[in-house]
């Protein structure tokens, strides 16, 4: 067991940048998937993106910002089974962090064009990297 303060301790994070979308509220909707989103970094993490064209796909790490609260079991979406919430993708979680997959369409400066992004407009993004399909597939 490692339960120092330090494993535990509370971390601070700050986005990177935003989404840029239609979707204003959060909403189920498989339709998200078509959809075209922006990614607008923030210009100080901009030169992140060198070479980022390099791959199709990547992994968006972003913020649930508009969700209040979390229960620990509850019915997942996924198959309607009763399931504690790390066996689920709600967005009602206790460190709020969503994870999505998105084909990269273009890059322009601090922008990037993304399909399939199922975050809504203003969420805050924390992170990106790339989808290696043999890395992940390997495991
Ligand atoms: C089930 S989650 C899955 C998200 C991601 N693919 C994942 O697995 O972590 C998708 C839901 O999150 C909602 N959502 C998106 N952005 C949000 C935000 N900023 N705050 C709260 N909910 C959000 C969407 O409207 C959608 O209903």
């Amino acid at each position: 067991m490692n339960e120092n303060p330090e494993t535990l301790k509370t971390i601070e994070m700050v986005p990177i940048g935003y989404v840029e979308n239609d979707y204003l509220e959060p909403v189920y909707n498989e339709e998200v998937y078509n959809k075209i989103s922006k990614i607008v970094l923030k210009e100080e993490f901009m030169d992140g993106l060198y070479r980022i064209e390099d791959f199709e796909k990547l992994y968006i790490l972003f913020y649930f910002s508009k969700s209040k609260g979390y229960e620990l079991i509850h019915r997942r979406r996924y198959d309607g089974k009763i399931s504690g919430v790390f066996a689920s993708r709600s967005p009602h979680r206790p460190n709020g962090i969503g994870l999505t997959v998105v084909e990269l369409l273009k890059v322009e400066d601090k922008v990037l064009h993304v399909k399939g992004l199922d975050a809504i407009n203003g969420t805050p993004v924390l992170d990106i990297k790339p989808y290696i399909k043999e890395t992940e597939e390997e495991s």
